[in-house]
């Protein structure tokens, strides 16, 4: 019988903290050795010679099948899934969304377990969106967190998902009473609305009327509530798709006051503006997410809240449609259903755009993308880690090759990407997923439903 299923051989490892080059031997899905000269008693040899070896990419933030604005998210659980796998991404932790008024909070991780199951090749866990609040829904919490769903999102905008104010500060106070962390996305509901109504009457429907609608104040201000909600609640908060400078010096100040406010920015706003939505005919519909993009001068705060740890996360918020979905009515900015596509294409845009240009260093770029998501949502170690144990979710990368990014080498399941002709560096060569190979020169070789469900446990606050 062969000591390892796998060696990784002679790569250059780097975990959060460290970069050696080593052997990593892989047993039963796991690492169970690394070191140098392991030996050649393996079933499969994996040459990882002059290459990069990183933990597997971890999005905490994807929308897979999501019914949203009359419409729903076109990539599922497998289309999404193998583009994650395709891209570096070895887990995500998508969004149960509690669509329907009187949907239990238990119903709808269930109706999440069945899109996911036997369909998505890579692990996953689940956020629950508290957007029905009511007394029985919020007594659910502490059980939700006790069967592993350790983490909330509440919405401060959306007609019909949003949460007011009493409904935030409570969710808070019970999501940390269990050792769980409440998740926000922060924009002033009632600035939206004003702007929205303003433009529509004034005909202003196109695109980028949904980015002037909401502007970084908007943003800013709902961020700066939602923190001093978590501080009066004496619990920690995770801000999801940070978007601007007016959110950032919330989040730095809160931490410096010794608060824990933890967030995320997404790579579509370090690398996009406002100016794709000026793009001709219906085009800018593609950026339409909320928060929009925005001007080029926020994309250096953002990358300095990476590099000084004001931000911990790159997710991708990924919640492709169609252009014809986009398009369902040309009239009004108000109807393109929110958000865009990304999951395929973080690491490889973080790599090259992060490390490649210098703004951070390879730890830090493994912090980003890998573990310090699985500490803030409770996988670590066995995410996010190269370590004797964990979980061996491997991405190779060969740090010089290059490539420029189009549609069709992709597999999201939509018709565009916002990232056309962007160059790219480092691109996954391999990609591991508990050991077995999962894809391989960009192409998937998993298999569909290989991917488990993971039961998280309480956040480690960073
Ligand atoms: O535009 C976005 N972000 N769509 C997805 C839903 C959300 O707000 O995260
Ligand atoms: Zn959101
Ligand atoms: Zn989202």
């Amino acid at each position: 019988m062969s000591h390892f299923d796998s060696i990784v051989k002679g790569g250059t490892v780097f975990t959060a903290c460290d970069s050696y080059v080593a052997d990593i031997g892989i047993k039963d899905g796991r690492i169970s050795a690394i070191g140098i000269n392991l030996g050649d008693d393996a079933k499969e040899t994996v040459n990882a010679f002059d290459r990069y070896v990183i933990p597997g990419g971890i999005d905490p933030h994807t929308h897979f099948d999501m019914p949203f604005m009359g419409t729903r998210s076109s990539d599922d659980f497998e289309t999404g899934g193998i583009a994650a796998a395709c891209g570096g991404t070895t887990t995500i932790v998508d969004f149960a969304n509690q669509w329907r008024d009187g949907m239990s909070l238990g119903e709808t991780v269930e109706e999440w377990h069945k899109k996911a199951s036997e369909k998505c090749p890579v692990d996953y866990g689940f956020h629950v969106v508290i957007a029905h609040p009511s007394d029985t829904v919020m007594r659910e919490i502490p059980e939700m967190i006790r069967n592993g769903y350790t983490s909330f999102k509440l919405f401060m905008t959306y007609e019909g998902l949003m949460a007011t104010d009493d409904v935030l500060l409570e969710s808070l106070i019970k999501a940390s009473e269990g050792g769980g962390l409440v998740a926000v996305h922060a924009e002033n509901f009632h600035i939206i609305n004003y702007y929205t109504k303003r433009f529509m009457a004034e005909g202003k429907v196109e695109p980028q009327y949904h980015a002037l609608s909401r502007p970084p104040i908007a943003e800013g201000e709902a961020t700066g509530r939602a923190i001093k909600l978590a501080r009066l609640a004496g619990a920690p908060i995770y801000m999801v798709h940070v978007s601007c400078r007016e959110s950032v010096e919330e989040i730095d100040r809160a931490r410096s006051e010794g608060i824990t406010a933890m967030g995320e920015t997404c790579p579509q706003y370090l690398l996009l503006s406002y100016e794709n939505y000026l793009e001709p005919g219906f085009a800018g519909a593609k950026y339409v997410m909320s928060p929009p993009l925005r001007d080029k001068e926020s994309q250096p705060f953002l990358w300095k809240a990476l590099k000084e740890d004001v931000l911990q996360v790159v997710s991708t918020d990924h919640c492709p449609f169609f252009m014809k979905q986009k398009e369902m009515d040309k009239e009004s900015f108000v109807k393109i259903p929110n958000g865009a596509p990304g999951v395929e294409l973080r690491m490889a845009l973080l790599y090259t755009y992060g490390v490649c240009a210098g703004k951070f260093d390879m730890n830090r770029y493994v912090q980003l993308t890998s573990t310090n998501a699985a500490k803030i949502f409770g996988i670590y170690p066995k995410k996010g880690a190269i370590a004797v144990g964990s979980d061996a979710d491997l991405v190779i990368l060969d740090p010089n090759e290059e490539k420029t990014i189009e549609r069709s080498m992709l597999h999201e399941n939509v018709d565009y990407t916002p990232y056309e002709g962007f160059a790219v560096k480092g691109y996954p060569e391999a990609v591991m997923l508990r050991g077995k190979i999962l894809a391989k020169g960009g192409a998937f070789v998993g298999s569909k439903g290989g991917g488990s469900f993971i039961k998280r446990n309480s956040p480690i606050f960073i």
